[in-house]
């Protein structure tokens, strides 16, 4: 006899057997046992998870005439018929190659007849999103005044995409994804049966893999089945589908958590020499990290879609890490999952990413983060001295104003600039959320007046922020954002507070004098510190260090006191 494939070889055959859609086959049995039948039903889900194997028990149960009422006999002429697809009064309709008017109005003629041998004429029509507008609008004509002996069962994947007019219509059943462990246990039901030698591991392997449907699971096994022969070992899984180990990924989070970068590494070669998806491998670890922050959270583990050992060792993990630090790296993760996306280095940025992982306890918090930066705007203002000098140094052109360079496009400008100091404020806060450190340094500015295209604002009061802006493309990244906020180009002119603070504006043509790399070194530490909580340790990058007239590796790091 030819081969037949585990999924319709194990196609259910009574209500019973349908595994994890309850909800639905009780409601079913319910309504046959009392008669209330509706006359059109529509069978959402995923694919696999038992839309069609329930609409033909229903076609079934409701023409069989011997079994109990809800319980198809699988004996009769009629079930019999139904279960080989030869039934003339039970017709599957595949929506998706018989979606125009024609079909439609052939099978609105048909139904006039009556059943040939049933009690009902039942039309099964399979992605039933897939119709045209046209047929739709035939059907609903069909659904208004439904001929008391024909039943409609509609299945789709895609319920959205079905009109109201025809939801509105129908009873609607909402097929669930299988749960994992349900999954594992009928793949332990058919292997068993099948004689197939499986672990259990492999098989939550296979499980985890079809997300959810039933069908997806049995053709896996199949799949596996028919390269590895009836003793499957766990590593012909991986192999076979291209899919990574549980325990690999246990591996790695472990590998994390306690901060070996070393072993790290070596997952991410074997990963590489493997041949695995290294995307797929992160989406993996995504989950991993994810099951670990919820095996803290959810105690009954109904939120966790894993086996019990798993369960277990998730468990284990997650409570020597910690709630803070697994939300920390799961949410860095996620962040980085972009970088990984848009790559062509794909195994590079995911060693940067999990060896950064593997430091997490070393990112600071931002209090922290605080704390250090005014620490280090203390010690730079200990160094005025020298940071006015430089300052006093760069001036040039008083009272010109910095440029307007072509930007984007703005609507036209309708008279003369008038920005209150409420405007100001409220740019202030928007600019925070993009530039934070920006924003807070020129909340200790002070804006004094707009005037035609150019808004004049005065320097703050501590070294660091009255220089602020003298590095030329932050004083172009700022009158950026301000044009943006006020919809125009806009000139900035800057005022000094203090005495020794002259007058300074910048031009855009200035930008390539020395005054830029002057600035760095007072605003580097602040940036590196930036950098170190954006995750985004670029390097150091040399400067020329205006008080000692040395190279200096980067701007704080090695500078001297004069
Ligand atoms: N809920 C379920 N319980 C048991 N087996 C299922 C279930 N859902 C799907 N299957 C298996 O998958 C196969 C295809 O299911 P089917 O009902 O055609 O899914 P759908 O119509 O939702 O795509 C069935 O023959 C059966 O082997
Ligand atoms: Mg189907
Ligand atoms: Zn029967």
């Amino acid at each position: 006899m030819a081969y037949e494939v585990l999924a319709r070889k194990w196609r259910p055959q009574v209500f019973q057997d349908v595994i994890g859609q309850e909800h639905i086959t009780q409601t079913l049995i319910n309504a046959i046992k009392a008669g209330r039948l509706a006359h059109a039903y529509l069978f959402s889900g995923a694919r696999g998870v038992g839309k069609t194997s329930v609409a033909r028990i229903l076609a079934k149960a409701i023409n069989c005439g011997q079994g109990e009422p809800g319980i198809p006999c699988n004996r009769c002429h009629s079930c019999v018929e139904i279960t080989g697809g030869s039934s003339v009064d039970v017709q599957e309709i595949d929506g998706a190659s018989n979606r125009g008017i024609d079909e439609i109005r052939e099978l609105r003629e048909n139904i006039r007849y009556m059943p040939s041998s049933s009690k009902f004429r039942v039309y099964i029509i399979d992605e039933v999103h897939m119709l045209t507008l046209p047929a739709f609008n035939a059907l609903l004509k069909t659904l208004e005044e439904p001929p008391p002996h024909v039943k409609f069962i509609f299945a789709t994947t895609e319920p959205h995409r079905v009109p109201v007019t025809i939801l509105s219509r129908c009873q609607r059943f909402d097929f669930k994804r299988i749960p994992l462990a349900l999954i594992v246990k009928h793949l332990e039901r058919i292997t068993a049966h099948e004689g197939i030698e499986i672990s259990k591991s492999g098989m939550a392997l296979i499980a985890r893999e079809a997300e959810g449907s039933m069908r997806d699971a049995e053709s896996l096994l199949d799949q596996v089945v028919s390269f590895a022969g009836p003793k499957v070992e766990d590593k012909h899984i991986t192999d076979i589908l291209g899919i990574i180990d549980r325990a690999l990924l246990f591996r790695t989070s472990a590998s994390i958590l306690e901060g070996s970068a070393k072993k790290c590494i070596e997952i991410v070669d074997q990963i590489y020499n493997y041949g695995y998806d290294i995307r797929e491998f992160y989406r993996s670890l995504m989950d991993q990290f994810r099951d670990l922050l919820v095996s803290l959270i959810d105690q009954e583990g109904s939120l966790l879609d894993v086996i019990d050992t798993d369960r277990a060792e998730l468990k284990l993990q997650a409570e020597a890490a910690g709630r803070e630090k697994l939300h920390q790296c799961l949410s860095f993760l996620i962040q980085r999952e972009e970088s990984l996306r848009l790559t062509s280095h794909p195994k590079l940025v995911l060693e940067t990413i999990l060896f950064k992982l593997c430091h997490m306890d070393e990112v600071l918090g931002f209090n922290n983060l605080i704390t250090k930066i005014e620490a280090l705007e203390g010690r730079l203002e200990s160094l005025s001295g020298s940071d006015e000098r430089m300052a006093a140094g760069q001036v040039s052109d008083p009272g010109s104003v910095w440029e307007t360079q072509k930007g984007p496009d703005f609507p036209e400008e309708t008279g003369p600039l008038a920005i209150s100091s409420e405007d100001w404020a409220r740019f202030l806060n928007s600019l925070s959320s993009d530039n934070r450190s920006m924003a807070s340094v020129l909340k200790e500015w002070v804006f004094l007046r707009s005037s035609g295209d150019t808004i004049e604002i005065r320097r703050g009061e501590s070294p660091f922020s009255a220089t602020y802006l003298d590095d030329p493309e932050r004083l172009e990244k700022f009158r950026q954002s301000c044009s943006q906020f006020f919809q125009r180009h806009l000139n900035i002119k800057i005022v000094n507070g203090t005495p020794h603070h002259q007058e300074k504006s910048g031009g855009s043509e200035k930008k390539t004098e020395p005054q830029g790399a002057e600035q760095a070194v007072a605003s580097k530490p602040i940036q590196e510190v930036l950098d170190v909580f954006q995750g985004e340790i670029k390097g150091e990058v040399p400067v020329r260090n205006k008080v000692t007239g040395k190279q200096g590796s980067s701007g704080m790091a090695r500078r001297e006191k004069p």
